[in-house]
Protein backbone atom coordinates (compact mmCIF):
# COMPACT_ATOMS: atom_id res chain seq x y z
CA UNK A 1 0.00 0.00 0.00
CA UNK A 2 1.27 3.60 -1.01
CA UNK A 3 1.90 5.18 2.24
CA UNK A 4 3.10 8.43 0.77
CA UNK A 5 1.24 11.54 2.15
CA UNK A 6 -1.21 13.06 -0.21
CA UNK A 7 -2.83 16.83 -0.16
CA UNK A 8 -4.47 18.65 -2.27
CA UNK A 9 -4.23 22.45 -3.31
CA UNK A 10 -6.86 24.57 -5.34
CA UNK A 11 -7.39 28.37 -6.31
CA UNK A 12 -11.24 28.98 -6.56
CA UNK A 13 -13.12 32.47 -7.40
CA UNK A 14 -11.57 35.42 -9.01
CA UNK A 15 -7.81 35.37 -9.67
CA UNK A 16 -5.52 37.46 -7.57
CA UNK A 17 -1.60 38.53 -7.42
CA UNK A 18 0.24 36.43 -4.90
CA UNK A 19 -2.11 33.07 -5.86
CA UNK A 20 1.41 31.62 -7.46
CA UNK A 21 3.26 32.58 -4.41
CA UNK A 22 0.95 30.98 -2.00
CA UNK A 23 1.18 27.69 -4.21
CA UNK A 24 4.97 27.51 -3.84
CA UNK A 25 5.54 27.98 -0.19
CA UNK A 26 3.11 25.24 0.12
CA UNK A 27 4.76 23.02 -2.28
CA UNK A 28 8.03 23.90 -1.18
CA UNK A 29 7.59 23.27 2.41
CA UNK A 30 5.37 20.20 1.99
CA UNK A 31 7.83 18.81 -0.59
CA UNK A 32 10.17 19.51 2.07
CA UNK A 33 8.45 17.15 4.30
CA UNK A 34 7.77 14.64 2.11
CA UNK A 35 3.98 15.35 1.69
CA UNK A 36 3.24 15.37 -2.07
CA UNK A 37 0.59 18.63 -3.47
CA UNK A 38 -1.51 17.57 -6.18
CA UNK A 39 -3.30 20.98 -7.34
CA UNK A 40 -6.18 20.49 -8.55
CA UNK A 41 -7.56 22.21 -11.79
CA UNK A 42 -9.85 25.09 -12.01
CA UNK A 43 -11.19 25.41 -8.38
CA UNK A 44 -13.59 23.36 -7.02
CA UNK A 45 -14.26 22.35 -10.38
CA UNK A 46 -11.27 19.93 -10.10
CA UNK A 47 -12.27 18.51 -6.87
CA UNK A 48 -15.12 17.29 -8.72
CA UNK A 49 -13.12 15.89 -11.45
CA UNK A 50 -10.10 15.05 -10.08
CA UNK A 51 -8.07 16.77 -12.99
CA UNK A 52 -4.84 18.02 -11.83
CA UNK A 53 -1.28 17.23 -11.47
CA UNK A 54 1.37 16.55 -8.88
CA UNK A 55 3.48 19.59 -8.38
CA UNK A 56 7.48 18.89 -8.17
CA UNK A 57 9.59 21.70 -7.36
CA UNK A 58 10.26 22.34 -11.11
CA UNK A 59 6.68 23.30 -11.85
CA UNK A 60 6.65 26.17 -9.04
CA UNK A 61 10.08 27.41 -9.29
CA UNK A 62 9.79 31.14 -10.16
CA UNK A 63 6.39 31.06 -10.23
CA UNK A 64 6.29 33.54 -7.61
CA UNK A 65 6.60 36.25 -9.81
CA UNK A 66 3.96 35.90 -12.22
CA UNK A 67 -0.09 36.80 -11.58
CA UNK A 68 -2.86 34.50 -11.87
CA UNK A 69 -2.87 31.21 -11.01
CA UNK A 70 -1.02 28.24 -12.60
CA UNK A 71 -3.85 26.32 -11.30
CA UNK A 72 -6.82 27.54 -12.79
CA UNK A 73 -9.70 28.85 -11.18
CA UNK A 74 -13.59 28.86 -11.61
CA UNK A 75 -16.79 30.07 -9.43
CA UNK A 76 -17.82 26.33 -9.39
CA UNK A 77 -19.68 25.66 -6.00
CA UNK A 78 -20.03 22.37 -4.99
CA UNK A 79 -22.49 23.21 -2.37
CA UNK A 80 -25.16 23.68 -4.94
CA UNK A 81 -24.76 20.78 -6.80
CA UNK A 82 -26.70 17.44 -6.05
CA UNK A 83 -23.89 15.12 -4.52
CA UNK A 84 -21.43 17.33 -4.96
CA UNK A 85 -20.04 17.42 -1.74
CA UNK A 86 -20.11 13.78 -1.52
CA UNK A 87 -18.17 14.08 -4.90
CA UNK A 88 -15.39 15.71 -3.46
CA UNK A 89 -14.86 12.94 -0.52
CA UNK A 90 -15.32 10.65 -3.09
CA UNK A 91 -12.87 11.67 -5.48
CA UNK A 92 -10.16 12.87 -2.33
CA UNK A 93 -10.79 8.86 -1.26
CA UNK A 94 -9.78 7.60 -4.80
CA UNK A 95 -6.38 10.12 -5.33
CA UNK A 96 -5.73 9.56 -1.81
CA UNK A 97 -5.70 12.96 -0.67
CA UNK A 98 -5.86 13.27 3.36
CA UNK A 99 -6.99 16.83 3.19
CA UNK A 100 -7.49 19.97 1.03
CA UNK A 101 -5.77 23.65 0.90
CA UNK A 102 -8.10 25.88 -0.20
CA UNK A 103 -6.98 29.61 -1.55
CA UNK A 104 -10.23 31.83 -1.95
CA UNK A 105 -12.31 34.37 -0.97
CA UNK A 106 -15.33 34.31 1.13
CA UNK A 107 -17.43 31.84 -1.63
CA UNK A 108 -14.57 29.49 -1.81
CA UNK A 109 -13.59 29.28 1.73
CA UNK A 110 -17.19 29.02 2.56
CA UNK A 111 -17.10 25.33 0.78
CA UNK A 112 -14.19 25.27 2.43
CA UNK A 113 -15.55 25.32 5.56
CA UNK A 114 -18.77 23.18 4.86
CA UNK A 115 -16.49 20.10 3.78
CA UNK A 116 -15.01 21.14 6.65
CA UNK A 117 -18.34 20.35 9.10
CA UNK A 118 -19.13 17.24 7.28
CA UNK A 119 -15.43 15.81 8.19
CA UNK A 120 -13.00 16.55 5.56
CA UNK A 121 -9.75 17.88 6.59
CA UNK A 122 -9.33 21.11 4.90
CA UNK A 123 -7.04 23.97 4.86
CA UNK A 124 -8.18 28.00 3.93
CA UNK A 125 -5.90 30.74 2.66
CA UNK A 126 -7.91 34.14 2.64
CA UNK A 127 -7.50 35.84 -1.01
CA UNK A 128 -9.22 38.89 -2.22
CA UNK A 129 -7.97 42.05 -4.21
CA UNK A 130 -11.13 43.60 -2.00
CA UNK A 131 -9.07 42.82 1.29
CA UNK A 132 -12.74 42.32 2.98
CA UNK A 133 -12.06 39.37 4.73
CA UNK A 134 -11.95 39.35 8.29
CA UNK A 135 -9.58 37.11 10.45
CA UNK A 136 -6.62 38.53 8.56
CA UNK A 137 -5.24 41.89 8.67
CA UNK A 138 -4.78 42.00 4.93
CA UNK A 139 -5.14 39.88 2.24
CA UNK A 140 -2.52 39.49 -0.36
CA UNK A 141 -3.72 40.84 -3.68
CA UNK A 142 -4.75 43.99 -2.22
CA UNK A 143 -1.69 46.05 -2.45
CA UNK A 144 -1.17 45.37 -6.34
CA UNK A 145 -4.42 46.48 -7.18
CA UNK A 146 -4.30 49.58 -4.91
CA UNK A 147 -1.34 50.04 -6.25
CA UNK A 148 -2.51 50.05 -9.90
CA UNK A 149 -5.50 51.83 -9.11
CA UNK A 150 -3.68 54.48 -7.21
CA UNK A 151 -0.94 54.77 -10.22
CA UNK A 152 -4.24 54.85 -12.76
CA UNK A 153 -5.93 57.39 -10.55
CA UNK A 154 -2.45 59.60 -10.46
CA UNK A 155 -2.57 59.79 -14.47
CA UNK A 156 -6.12 60.76 -14.50
CA UNK A 157 -5.40 64.09 -12.47
CA UNK A 158 -3.49 65.45 -15.23
CA UNK A 159 -6.17 65.03 -18.90
CA UNK A 160 -9.12 66.02 -16.52
CA UNK A 161 -7.21 69.22 -15.46
CA UNK A 162 -6.28 69.87 -18.64
CA UNK A 163 -10.33 69.95 -20.06
CA UNK A 164 -11.57 70.58 -16.95
CA UNK A 165 -13.68 67.84 -16.70
CA UNK A 166 -15.13 65.53 -13.64
CA UNK A 167 -13.89 62.27 -14.09
CA UNK A 168 -15.75 59.31 -12.03
CA UNK A 169 -13.32 56.12 -11.85
CA UNK A 170 -14.25 52.86 -10.73
CA UNK A 171 -12.48 50.66 -8.88
CA UNK A 172 -13.87 47.10 -8.21
CA UNK A 173 -15.40 46.28 -4.38
CA UNK A 174 -18.18 44.69 -4.50
CA UNK A 175 -19.50 44.98 -1.08
CA UNK A 176 -16.95 46.87 0.54
CA UNK A 177 -14.38 50.03 -0.80
CA UNK A 178 -11.23 49.35 0.69
CA UNK A 179 -9.70 49.41 -2.83
CA UNK A 180 -11.53 52.94 -3.34
CA UNK A 181 -10.56 54.13 -0.21
CA UNK A 182 -7.18 53.65 -0.43
CA UNK A 183 -6.32 54.45 -3.93
CA UNK A 184 -8.41 57.38 -3.80
CA UNK A 185 -6.45 58.47 -0.79
CA UNK A 186 -3.21 58.15 -2.17
CA UNK A 187 -4.07 59.58 -5.65
CA UNK A 188 -5.79 63.02 -4.24
CA UNK A 189 -9.27 61.66 -5.22
CA UNK A 190 -11.54 64.57 -4.66
CA UNK A 191 -14.40 62.28 -3.25
CA UNK A 192 -14.61 58.48 -2.85
CA UNK A 193 -17.54 56.83 -2.73
CA UNK A 194 -17.84 53.40 -1.45
CA UNK A 195 -20.96 51.19 -0.02
CA UNK A 196 -19.82 51.93 3.25
CA UNK A 197 -20.60 55.32 3.74
CA UNK A 198 -23.34 55.80 1.71
CA UNK A 199 -24.20 59.81 -0.16
CA UNK A 200 -26.90 61.08 -1.89
CA UNK A 201 -26.63 62.08 -5.65
CA UNK A 202 -27.59 65.72 -4.42
CA UNK A 203 -24.49 65.68 -2.25
CA UNK A 204 -22.17 64.35 -4.99
CA UNK A 205 -23.44 66.72 -7.38
CA UNK A 206 -23.49 69.72 -4.79
CA UNK A 207 -19.65 68.64 -4.06
CA UNK A 208 -18.67 69.28 -7.67
CA UNK A 209 -20.75 72.32 -8.41
CA UNK A 210 -19.31 73.28 -5.06
CA UNK A 211 -15.68 73.17 -6.26
CA UNK A 212 -16.40 74.65 -9.88
CA UNK A 213 -17.60 77.81 -7.61
CA UNK A 214 -14.86 77.79 -5.46
CA UNK A 215 -12.63 77.95 -8.83
CA UNK A 216 -11.22 74.48 -8.90
CA UNK A 217 -11.08 73.50 -12.62
CA UNK A 218 -11.72 70.08 -12.03
CA UNK A 219 -13.10 66.71 -9.75
CA UNK A 220 -11.76 63.34 -9.68
CA UNK A 221 -14.83 61.03 -7.91
CA UNK A 222 -13.19 57.55 -6.93
CA UNK A 223 -16.20 55.01 -6.77
CA UNK A 224 -16.20 51.49 -5.24
CA UNK A 225 -18.53 49.26 -7.93
CA UNK A 226 -20.69 48.20 -5.04
CA UNK A 227 -22.04 51.73 -4.01
CA UNK A 228 -24.99 52.69 -4.12
CA UNK A 229 -26.92 56.26 -3.43
CA UNK A 230 -28.48 57.04 0.78
CA UNK A 231 -31.38 57.95 -0.98
CA UNK A 232 -32.55 54.55 -2.30
CA UNK A 233 -36.09 56.70 -4.44
CA UNK A 234 -32.62 58.48 -6.37
CA UNK A 235 -31.30 55.02 -6.96
CA UNK A 236 -34.38 54.32 -9.08
CA UNK A 237 -36.45 56.93 -10.19
CA UNK A 238 -35.84 60.56 -10.25
CA UNK A 239 -31.94 60.77 -10.88
CA UNK A 240 -31.70 57.32 -13.01
CA UNK A 241 -34.74 57.28 -15.13
CA UNK A 242 -34.26 61.50 -15.70
CA UNK A 243 -30.86 60.29 -16.89
CA UNK A 244 -31.45 57.48 -19.02
CA UNK A 245 -34.90 56.94 -19.60
CA UNK A 246 -34.61 53.63 -18.08
CA UNK A 247 -34.70 52.53 -14.63
CA UNK A 248 -31.16 52.97 -13.42
CA UNK A 249 -29.66 49.58 -11.96
CA UNK A 250 -26.44 51.69 -10.08
CA UNK A 251 -24.59 48.75 -10.17
CA UNK A 252 -24.73 48.12 -13.67
CA UNK A 253 -22.50 51.05 -15.46
CA UNK A 254 -22.21 52.55 -12.49
CA UNK A 255 -19.26 55.15 -13.30
CA UNK A 256 -21.09 55.97 -16.80
CA UNK A 257 -24.29 56.33 -14.87
CA UNK A 258 -22.86 58.68 -12.37
CA UNK A 259 -20.81 60.61 -14.68
CA UNK A 260 -23.78 61.25 -17.31
CA UNK A 261 -26.35 62.31 -13.99
CA UNK A 262 -23.65 64.66 -12.68
CA UNK A 263 -23.13 66.38 -15.99
CA UNK A 264 -26.41 66.78 -17.16
CA UNK A 265 -27.12 68.22 -13.54
CA UNK A 266 -24.33 70.67 -13.27
CA UNK A 267 -25.17 71.77 -17.82
CA UNK A 268 -28.85 72.33 -15.86
CA UNK A 269 -28.29 74.47 -12.89
CA UNK A 270 -29.19 78.38 -13.98
CA UNK A 271 -27.76 79.31 -10.99
CA UNK A 272 -23.67 78.22 -12.36
CA UNK A 273 -21.93 80.19 -14.47
CA UNK A 274 -22.33 80.31 -18.24
CA UNK A 275 -19.50 78.06 -18.90
CA UNK A 276 -20.97 75.11 -16.83
CA UNK A 277 -23.49 74.82 -19.75
CA UNK A 278 -21.07 72.66 -21.94
CA UNK A 279 -19.83 71.14 -18.76
CA UNK A 280 -18.03 68.10 -19.89
CA UNK A 281 -17.99 64.61 -17.41
CA UNK A 282 -16.52 61.09 -18.19
CA UNK A 283 -15.70 57.93 -16.76
CA UNK A 284 -12.99 55.10 -16.46
CA UNK A 285 -13.80 51.45 -14.85
CA UNK A 286 -10.70 50.27 -13.95
CA UNK A 287 -12.22 46.45 -13.83
CA UNK A 288 -9.56 43.54 -14.26
CA UNK A 289 -6.67 45.27 -14.59
CA UNK A 290 -6.59 45.57 -10.73
CA UNK A 291 -6.04 41.81 -10.97
CA UNK A 292 -4.59 41.44 -13.50
CA UNK A 293 -0.20 41.36 -13.93
CA UNK A 294 3.00 40.68 -11.76
CA UNK A 295 2.21 41.01 -7.85
CA UNK A 296 3.52 43.53 -6.06
CA UNK A 297 6.82 42.40 -3.39
CA UNK A 298 3.99 42.84 -0.51
CA UNK A 299 1.78 40.29 -2.15
CA UNK A 300 4.54 37.81 -3.29
CA UNK A 301 6.28 37.72 0.21
CA UNK A 302 2.43 37.72 2.06
CA UNK A 303 1.29 34.73 -0.38
CA UNK A 304 4.48 32.64 0.17
CA UNK A 305 4.06 32.92 4.10
CA UNK A 306 0.68 31.97 3.84
CA UNK A 307 1.43 29.30 1.54
CA UNK A 308 4.27 27.88 3.51
CA UNK A 309 2.53 27.97 6.70
CA UNK A 310 -0.95 26.33 5.14
CA UNK A 311 1.70 23.75 4.17
CA UNK A 312 3.20 23.38 7.90
CA UNK A 313 -0.25 23.04 9.37
CA UNK A 314 -1.02 20.18 6.90
CA UNK A 315 1.96 18.28 7.40
CA UNK A 316 1.25 18.37 10.83
CA UNK A 317 -2.62 17.39 10.78
CA UNK A 318 -3.79 20.51 11.73
CA UNK A 319 -6.36 20.90 9.70
CA UNK A 320 -9.34 22.83 10.03
CA UNK A 321 -8.34 26.65 10.06
CA UNK A 322 -7.54 29.08 8.02
CA UNK A 323 -4.31 30.95 7.73
CA UNK A 324 -4.05 34.55 8.21
CA UNK A 325 -1.72 37.91 8.88
CA UNK A 326 -1.90 38.62 12.43
CA UNK A 327 0.65 41.75 12.81
CA UNK A 328 3.72 40.65 11.88
CA UNK A 329 2.77 36.88 12.42
CA UNK A 330 1.44 34.22 10.17
CA UNK A 331 -1.05 32.57 11.94
CA UNK A 332 -3.89 29.88 12.10
CA UNK A 333 -7.46 31.49 12.41
CA UNK A 334 -11.33 30.48 12.85
CA UNK A 335 -12.40 29.85 9.52
CA UNK A 336 -15.88 29.80 10.54
CA UNK A 337 -15.49 32.90 11.63
CA UNK A 338 -13.61 34.23 8.60
CA UNK A 339 -16.47 33.13 6.03
CA UNK A 340 -19.47 34.76 8.26
CA UNK A 341 -17.93 38.17 9.16
CA UNK A 342 -16.72 41.05 6.32
CA UNK A 343 -14.55 43.09 7.13
CA UNK A 344 -15.74 46.52 6.38
CA UNK A 345 -13.82 50.19 6.33
CA UNK A 346 -13.81 51.19 9.55
CA UNK A 347 -15.33 54.98 10.34
CA UNK A 348 -12.05 56.08 11.59
CA UNK A 349 -10.67 55.65 8.24
CA UNK A 350 -13.55 56.88 6.28
CA UNK A 351 -13.70 60.25 8.62
CA UNK A 352 -9.72 60.50 8.12
CA UNK A 353 -10.14 60.36 4.39
CA UNK A 354 -13.23 63.05 4.77
CA UNK A 355 -10.49 65.56 5.85
CA UNK A 356 -9.13 65.50 1.89
CA UNK A 357 -12.42 65.45 0.23
CA UNK A 358 -13.12 68.97 -0.99
O1 LIG B 1 -14.13 39.42 -5.55
C1 LIG B 1 -13.08 40.04 -6.21
C2 LIG B 1 -13.57 40.77 -7.41
O2 LIG B 1 -12.44 41.28 -7.98
C3 LIG B 1 -14.63 41.84 -7.13
O3 LIG B 1 -14.10 43.06 -6.73
C4 LIG B 1 -15.34 41.93 -8.43
O4 LIG B 1 -16.67 42.35 -8.27
C5 LIG B 1 -15.30 40.53 -8.94
O5 LIG B 1 -14.17 39.93 -8.37
C6 LIG B 1 -15.27 40.42 -10.44
O6 LIG B 1 -15.27 39.11 -10.79
P1 LIG B 1 -15.28 38.50 -12.26
O7 LIG B 1 -13.86 38.16 -12.56
O8 LIG B 1 -16.14 37.31 -12.16
O9 LIG B 1 -15.78 39.55 -13.18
Amino acid sequence: MDKTRKIGILTGGGDCPGLNAVIRGAVECCLNAGVHVYGLYDGWRGALTGEGKYLSYDDVEEIQTKGGTILGTSRTNVMNMAGGAETVRARMQQLGLEGLIAIGGDDTLGVANKLRKMGLNMIGVPKTIDNDLSCTDVTFGFDTATNIAMECIDRLHTTAESHSRCIVVECMGRHTGHIALHAGLAANAHLILIPEYPKTFREISDFVKSRHVLGKKYTIIVVAEGFEFADTSENDESIGVDAFGNKLLLTKDLAKNLADMIEKDVRSDDTLPDDCKSFECRYVVLGHIQRGGAPTCADRVLGFRLGVKAGQLATMHEYGNMVALSGNEIVAADLDRAVTERKLVSPELYSAAELIFR
